[in-house]
């Protein structure tokens, strides 16, 4: 119980909370993420290496289509976690400004939060390979060629359009603007992230010399060693048992 009063602690003392957080946040909304044992790179059907890759999908954006005919209604229909209400509670309360998310599935705007830099993008517009100005809100397009893995031809090039989400050998949105909040904030709490896609997985190493870092996160990351608290716990779970009050004197 000690580290739940220990986060309890840090949270009510901060003022200038910023999370960062990774597909962890969302698997119990029915999303998966990328490296635990039922992650997306685990299924075999899945090459990892290849579905994510710009040069690929320039090539061959079948690879891609078909990959993201399973992942897209599971984003689209998924609801937002416990985690996610819990940082748009602390929002509520003041004391978080801002997440820097690598999520691409919109969860966090659908839980409320209003300051959330998707810094791989999201999934709610589709845009084409040959201009970032020919762009398509996904919600717009045919739903059953999406969930056949078509391929998205623009209409004004005849490009192939992907969701607007950064994939490997992209560089990845708004870089600057979350380096900035993680530079500024007092307390930086990491949750559901592997910390291992860069450059996002250094940005706790960017904090300032007074800040705290708080991961929560059911197995290691790269950033343990150099927390001030780890809760190697499940984040639906954490966020239950804090139970955080709408205001807190
Ligand atoms: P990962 O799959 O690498 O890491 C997710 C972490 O969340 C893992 O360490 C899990 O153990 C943990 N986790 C899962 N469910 C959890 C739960 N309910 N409670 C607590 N922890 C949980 O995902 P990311 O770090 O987000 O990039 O991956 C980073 C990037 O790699 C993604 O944005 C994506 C991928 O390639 C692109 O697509 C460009």
């Amino acid at each position: 119980m000690a580290h739940y009063d220990r986060l309890m602690e840090l949270l009510m003392k901060s003022e200038n909370i910023v999370a960062l957080t990774g597909a962890g946040i969302s698997t119990s909304s029915g999303v998966p993420d990328f490296r635990s044992p039922k992650g997306i790179y685990a299924d075999p059907s899945v090459d990892g290496e290849r579905v994510f890759d710009i040069k690929v999908f320039e090539e061959d954006p079948t690879v891609f289509g078909r990959f993201f005919a399973k992942l897209y209604p599971q984003m689209r229909d998924g609801a937002p976690t416990k985690g996610h209400i819990m940082l748009k509670k602390l929002e509520d309360m003041g004391k978080l400004k801002s997440i820097v998310t690598q999520n691409i599935d919109g969860l966090h705007t659908k839980a409320g939060s209003s300051n959330v830099i998707e810094v791989h993008g999201n999934i709610r517009e589709y845009v084409c390979i040959n201009s970032v100005h020919h762009r398509i809100p996904t919600a717009e397009l045919n739903q059953d060629s999406l969930l056949n893995g078509e391929t998205i031809i623009c209409s004004e090039c005849g490009g192939f359009m992907k969701p607007d989400v950064v994939f490997f050998g992209e560089p990845v949105h708004n870089y600057e603007k979350a380096l900035t909040q993680v530079q500024s904030a007092d307390l930086l709490l990491v949750m559901g992230t592997s910390l291992t896609v860069y450059p996002v997985a250094g940005l706790p190493g960017y904090c300032g010399d007074n800040a705290k870092v708080v991961i929560i996160n059911d197995s290691p990351t790269s950033y343990d060693h150099d927390a001030e608290l780890v809760i190697r716990e499940d984040i639906d779970e954490v966020a239950g048992k804090l139970g955080l009050p709408a205001t807190y004197s």
